[in-house]
């Protein structure tokens, strides 16, 4: 955190995010019982879909360019995402009683566990070497202010 701003840097606000969707995953990770369980879930589904949408618009841009082989990287977290998303979609597809419901849901939240700690163990101690502060400031900043907009909505 910047001292004389208050302000996160992107790594910081993502790490966070990764934290708040994990725990909201784990406390979903069993099988609905209620339309109210239905509903967490269904929330927690936008919330994954909206930090994957932040990445995708803010940090994965970045990485093209601050990190050394940073196409690659990006066009593979890209890949990871694709799949979370067609995952989501499945979920999206589906009543929360159908028998693929919790298995689906479950897998989702292997997959994402497996993302954020490659993203949090390998790119983020390298974009942090290679970002200048300013700039992982200044992207922080983007992504709590695209949240806000999206709260407000
Ligand atoms: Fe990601």
């Amino acid at each position: 955190m910047d001292a004389e701003t208050g302000t996160l840097d992107i790594i910081a606000v993502l790490t966070a995010q990764h934290r708040r969707l994990a725990a909201v995953l784990e406390r979903c990770d069993g099988p609905a019982t209620t339309a109210e369980d239905a509903a967490t879930i269904k929330q927690a589904l936008a919330a994954v879909g909206d930090h994957l949408a932040v990445e995708e618009a803010w940090l994965y841009p970045e990485v093209r360019i601050d990190v050394p082989h940073g196409q690659l990287w990006a066009d593979r977290e890209l890949a990871e995402h694709a799949d979370a998303g067609k995952l989501i979609d499945e979920l999206s597809s589906l009543h929360w009683k159908h028998w693929l419901f919790h298995p689906t849901l479950s897998t989702l939240r292997c997959h994402l566990d497996v993302h954020f700690a490659e993203e949090e163990q390998s790119l983020f101690p390298v974009l942090l070497q290679t970002c200048s502060r300013r700039r992982r400031l200044e992207l922080g900043r983007q992504v709590v202010h695209a949240d806000c907009l999206r709260a407000q909505a």
